[in-house]
């Protein structure tokens, strides 16, 4: 039986006090594999008129939290309303993913304009003042935004991409005009963070979904250091709210963040050995994590034994939150995820 709230559960693992079991949430928990979502998806024309109607947005964040009692909502909207904000074209193309003007010379880049991003974004605020409004005070509440590395491969490529030639040429002909971007974007990403800890978002997440692209010696330049100093301009206002960094395939560059106080929790991809990430990372940052979603879309016995092996490596310390290592693939089945909640939820059942 749970004996605490999901909200005090979530908050104190990251402060790695013990608590009476893991806390859980998923990457992509609010989205397309379930059903009430794909629902309220047709009754909007486009995914980002979905971004920006709080009383839907805020429907979509508790729609897992109604079927999975998970430990945390996180708010639902993208990582790329901040280019759009900017004044980005973008559009979300089924199948493609999204799409946008690619930015290609200091023009392109001049012509953002960065000034108005808490007007715009205002609606993804209202979101979560309404979610704190219906969840009431027992749910975590995450916010979140792209990181400046992963935000400009989508502003440069214009959209995904398979080899990031254009960003990484530019990272390399022309860092300067590279910085001048970053600059804009790390503000843009600390104001919006700030907004949505201020709208009550009790925690946040940084996804930088491409960190894993950058060679080693860039690493410090584009993904680290960028993400340290919006780490530090949100503590220094926020000193008390935690921050997830998830710097995506990252591998031993995960050891780069550890050292940082500003930094409250790593969340790890699942390419990360659990035995490397509990001698290494685990003593020094509170984790999250690493379930290959591909187990959570095959279910059953390899579920159960997969999601064992990464509660036998965390489950008995504080300072574990239990997670995917990238998000809810699109043809999981609903029942697998409900699965996946029980094992949390009766960890670890009589043994203890
Ligand atoms: O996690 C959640 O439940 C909250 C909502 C959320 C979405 N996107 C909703 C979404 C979050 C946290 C994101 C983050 C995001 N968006 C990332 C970082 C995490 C990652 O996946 O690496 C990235 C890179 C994006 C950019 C993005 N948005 C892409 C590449 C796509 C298309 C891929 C796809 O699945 O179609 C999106 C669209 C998107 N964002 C959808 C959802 C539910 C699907 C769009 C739809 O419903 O039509």
């Amino acid at each position: 039986m749970d004996r605490l709230s999901s909200r005090t559960r979530f908050l104190n693992s990251i402060r790695r006090i013990r608590v009476d079991r893991p806390p859980i949430w998923l990457m992509r928990q609010a989205g397309r594999y379930l059903p009430e979502y794909r629902k309220i998806r047709t009754e909007v024309r486009g995914f980002l008129d979905l971004c920006y109607n709080p009383d839907l947005a805020s429907e979509v964040t508790i729609q897992p939290i109604r079927r999975f009692q998970l430990d945390a909502a996180i708010i639902f909207s993208d990582i790329l309303v901040i280019p759009h904000a900017a004044g980005s074209k973008l559009v979300f193309k089924e199948k493609e993913g999204p799409k946008l003007t690619p930015l290609k010379n200091k023009d392109d880049i001049s012509a953002l304009n960065f000034k108005e991003i808490t007007e715009r974004l205002t609606p993804v605020y209202k979101a979560i003042k309404i979610t704190r409004q219906r969840l009431g005070e027992g749910t975590a509440i995450i916010g979140f935004s792209g990181a400046p590395w992963t935000l400009a491969t989508y502003m440069v490529e214009g959209g995904t991409s398979r080899e990031f030639l254009q960003i990484r040429r530019l990272a390399s002909e022309n860092p300067d005009l590279l910085q001048d971007l970053f600059k804009s974007l790390e503000s843009s990403i600390a104001t919006h963070l700030i907004n949505q800890i201020e709208a009550g978002a009790d925690a946040v997440q940084i996804f930088d979904s491409w960190a894993g692209i950058l060679n080693t010696p860039d690493f410090e330049c584009w993904c680290l250091d960028p993400i340290i100093r919006i780490c530090e301009r949100i503590k220094n206002i926020y000193p008390q709210t935690p921050i997830i960094v998830f710097p995506r395939l990252a591998g031993i560059r995960y050891l780069d963040f550890l050292g940082n106080p500003a930094v409250n929790v790593i969340s790890i991809d699942q390419t990360v050995p659990l035995n490397w990430a509990r001698k290494y990372l685990f003593p020094s940052l509170a984790i999250q994590g690493n379930l290959d979603p591909m187990s959570l879309l095959v279910g059953g016995e390899r579920l159960k034994s997969d999601v064992h092996k990464i509660l036998e490596a965390f489950g008995d310390q504080p300072g574990f939150i239990f997670n995917l290592g990238h998000g809810v693939i699109k043809n999981t089945n609903p029942e697998n995820v409900e699965a996946l909640c029980e094992v949390i939820r009766s960890w670890p059942g009589d043994s203890r």
